[in-house]
This record gives structure tokens, sequence and C-alpha cells, in this order.
């Protein structure tokens, strides 16, 4: 059976230091790709209606989903806390032949929330960026303002009940989170706010892992901000 052993919870400090360019810098220093290089199943599934423009993939990472976003005819802008994931992206775009359709940026979360400065997207979509609690509504407000009107604001992100069915450890309470989080963070759960919610769902998936298939759950919140 897949299970973890029990952690001790992390300081707030010992999860902010997960978020440092360093951290990522090295974890992202191998030769190796540390993710797949296949897009998110639910990027594909949540933008296979949408029409293509302008895209801003937060916290891309090594850019699967970037790389996937600019062969389906969006213009990307791709942003990491490390510079060695973004010139690992900037290769594998150049390769699949979409280097000209993607832009990347250095972008720590931590120091300033805003992913782009004033600049807006058709779409922002931001996959697996676990936060602490206390930075999670300025973080993510922040990303949230990178959206244009009309755009869409795509959260992808593991729930929390991977903790409780052993699926992964937490290294801290509430680094995960429920759909429920980003709504009441945004004001997306008022009737007359800004946005419109048009997914908030849990949906299970199988995972590959080394001692066969694992069913996890994740969060994913599709919103449109309003004219
Ligand atoms: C779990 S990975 C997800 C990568 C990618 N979105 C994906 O789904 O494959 C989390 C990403 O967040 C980035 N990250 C961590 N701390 C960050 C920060 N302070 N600001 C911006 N990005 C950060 C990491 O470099 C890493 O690429």
């Amino acid at each position: 059976m897949h299970r973890h052993e029990h952690h001790r919870d992390q300081t707030l400090d010992e999860l902010r230091d997960a978020l440092s360019a360093g951290f990522w810098d090295e974890r992202y220093g191998g030769a190796d790709r540390v993710w797949s290089g296949r897009p998110n199943q639910r990027l594909v599934e949540q933008v296979a209606d949408l029409t293509p423009g302008t895209a801003l993939d937060v916290a891309c990472g090594e850019g699967g989903d970037a790389v996937w976003l600019a062969k389906q005819g969006w213009r990307v802008t791709a942003v990491d806390v490390s510079e060695v994931a973004l010139g690992k992206l900037a290769a594998h775009a150049e390769d699949e032949g979409v280097g000209d359709r993607i832009k990347v940026g250095f972008y720590d979360a931590l120091a300033d929330p805003r992913p782009a400065g004033r600049h807006t997207f058709d779409l922002v979509t931001v996959s697996f960026l676990h936060v602490p609690l206390p930075d999670f509504p300025a973080i993510y407000r922040g990303i949230a303002r990178a959206v244009a009107p009309g755009g869409r604001l795509l959260v992808t992100a593991h729930h929390p009940d991977d903790v409780t069915t052993g699926a992964r450890h937490d290294h801290g309470p509430g680094l995960m989170f429920e759909p429920d989080r980003v709504l009441t963070t945004l004001g997306a759960d008022r009737p007359d706010g800004a946005w419109e919610v048009e997914v908030a769902d849990t949906p299970v998936r199988e995972q590959a892992t080394p001692e066969g298939p694992l069913l996890v759950r994740d969060t994913v919140v599709r919103l449109r901000r309003r004219t």
C-alpha cells in the first residue's frame, strides 16, 4: 500500500523556504525532467472549450502546460521562481517548435503576489502551487488580478483528502485546499461579485506510482471574470 509516514508539521519559515528559488533550482537542477513534460489532465479538460487567446501559466515549472497551450494556439507567458525551470521550459518550447509563442519570466509569489505586473490575460492558469495558509489570500488574489475582464482563472491543486487517504503527506496543515478556499478568498461565493463560478469540483484520477496506480483527488476551480 502506498502510505506516507506521518511527518511533523513544519514551521511557517520552513514552509516558506520550500517556496524559494534556491529550493526549486536545486530540485530542477538535475539532468532529467522532474515532471512528465505532458500537460496536466485538468488543464486539458478545462481549456478544451475555450477559444485561444493570451494565457499566463503561473508557477509553470518545466512547462508541460505552457508548451501544450502554445500548441493549441495560445500566446503564453510562463512564470516561475526557478530560473532553472524557466531555462528548461524555453529549451523544451524550442524543441517543440513553439519557442516564438512562449515568453518566460521570473515570479516570486512571496515577494510580489502579482505574477505579471499590470498585464492581464484571457486565461490565467495555476497548477499545484500550494502555499502556507497565511500567504494564500495575498498570493491567490495577486494571481487573480492578472485575469482580463471576461477572462478565466483556472486553479488546479491537490485536495486535502489525499492526506486522509494516505495518498500523500502534507508537511503542514493547510497547504492543500478545497475549491471553497479559492471561492471565499476571491469573493466568488457572492452572487453579485466579480466572478462567475464555471467549475468548482473535486474529481478523482488515477496516478501511476512505482507501487502501482493510486487514486488521487484534485481541486479544480474555473472562474470567469465578469465584464
Ligand atoms: C508542484 S510544482 C508545479 C509545476 C507545474 N505547475 C506543473 O503543474 O507541472 C510547483 C511549482 O511552483 C513553483 N514555485 C514554488 N515557489 C514559488 C514562488 N515563491 N513563486 C513562484 N513559483 C513558485 C516551483 O518552482 C514549481 O515549479
